[in-house]
């Protein structure tokens, strides 16, 4: 017994050990020299080195899948179908795949490597996918943990996006952040200003990206980004419309709300916008103008706690509650639903009891 004890011992010993040999090596003498990815049976054939993952390969070449987490597994986007050359099955991967992709060779580009050749397919409206450069015209305060950045693209370049859609923000190394991070922001700007985008930013306590938006950048720095990115835009259609936003959330129907004032959109809308305190308000000026531009929207503003000298007529309460009282049934409708993922979460949950289809629920969760 004692003899199949040690046994069992000196093995599991003996594959740690291996396992932590090959990770070394994997780190340190990772080599795997030239590679090739065909993409698209041949639409487009790269030479790249080997050894740094499929996302950022591809980055380095130009070709920018969708990243929301910036290459760290947590928010499953960055999908690309692997035929050949893609190694097992990482359980990292696993919980961002349903079956059905499994079996349809979908992997999490920014978990595996590109170790040999490989063959993969991506969908060809990546390919429009830039990176631009950028200088910041004006940082200004909007809230005391929301700042507003309006990057004006160097160059004379100009940005075709849809009115809701996402950029990568380029964080470069400074003091808390060793090597540069991408993480996705919401752009808040109409899509009719092509040499411009704003940004909002929650300041969220020792998060890479945005104590470098509050903290370190200037006024006249450089910023890179790609983009644009997402389906969070208005379907065309004749539905009654609900957007709900907390917090930063509201950057990308900021966008959209530009888009249909232009428009004059005809479209019956309402606007929740939800804050816990007075204070935590912002674009409550734009917000108003919304409402003589775009004929018939209503915006309900609530606070989940205001505070006692908060003097305060509009609603109290969480946007679910406002969602509750307001939406009678789902028939004819759509929403709009972006900011926290908990809040998302929890509309989505309500006004699938209401009878609004699934599939006319559209958001982006900032998790
Ligand atoms: C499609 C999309 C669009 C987005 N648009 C915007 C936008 O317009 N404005 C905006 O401010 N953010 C937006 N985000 C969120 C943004 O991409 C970052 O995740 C966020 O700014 C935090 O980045 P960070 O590097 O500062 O924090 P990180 O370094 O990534 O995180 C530090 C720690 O904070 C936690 N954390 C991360 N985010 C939050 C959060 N929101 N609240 C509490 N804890 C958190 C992390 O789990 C981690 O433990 C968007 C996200 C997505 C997916
Ligand atoms: S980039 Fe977020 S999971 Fe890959």
């Amino acid at each position: 017994m004692l003899q199949l004890l040690l046994s069992l011992v000196v093995l599991s010993c003996l594959g740690a050990g291996l396992a932590f040999l090959l990770e070394v090596a994997d780190s340190y003498l990772g080599f795997y020299g030239d590679c090739e990815i065909n993409i698209n049976k041949g639409e487009k054939d790269l030479k790249v080195q080997g050894g740094e993952t499929l996302l950022s390969t591809l980055m380095e070449q130009g070709i920018f899948v969708p990243s929301a987490c910036g290459g760290r597994g947590s928010c499953g986007y960055c999908k690309v179908r692997v035929l050949e050359g893609g190694g097992p099955l990482l359980p990292t991967e696993t919980p961002w795949l349903e079956p059905d992709e499994v079996r349809d060779h979908v992997r999490i580009s920014c978990q595996i490597k590109v170790r040999g050749d490989m063959d993969i397919e991506i969908p060809p409206e990546l390919f429009l996918i830039r990176e631009f450069r950028s200088q910041v015209e004006s940082i200004r305060n909007l809230t005391d943990e929301i700042k507003e950045l309006r990057l004006l693209l160097t160059n004379s370049d100009s940005i075709t996006f849809k009115a809701g859609q996402y950029i990568q923000f380029q964080v470069p190394e400074y003091e808390e952040c060793p090597e540069s991070v991408y993480r996705a922001y919401s752009i808040a700007s109409p899509a009719y200003e092509p040499d411009a985008i704003n940004l909002i930013a929650t300041k969220v306590p020792g998060g890479l990206a945005t104590t470098y938006i509050h903290e370190v950048l200037k006024e006249g720095d450089e910023v890179i980004f790609n983009g644009p990115y997402g389906d969070f835009y208005l379907r065309d259609s004749d539905r009654e419309i609900f957007f709900v936003a907390t917090g930063s959330g509201l950057a990308p129907i900021m966008s959209i709300l530009y888009q249909m004032a232009e428009e004059k959109n005809p479209r019956k809308a309402t606007l929740v916008f939800g804050e816990r305190h007075k204070k935590d308000l912002f674009y409550v000026e734009e917000i108003e103008a919304f409402k003589q531009r775009v004929p018939h929207l209503e915006v309900i503003l609530t606070l989940s706690r205001p505070e006692e000298d908060d003097v305060w007529k509009g609603e109290r309460g969480r946007v679910t509650n406002v969602l509750e009282k307001i939406i009678k049934n789902g028939d004819n409708k759509e929403a709009y639903l972006c900011g926290h993922p908990a809040m998302v979460e929890s509309c989505v949950e309500l006004l699938v009891k209401k009878g609004v289809p699934e599939a006319l629920i559209f958001f982006d969760k900032f998790g």
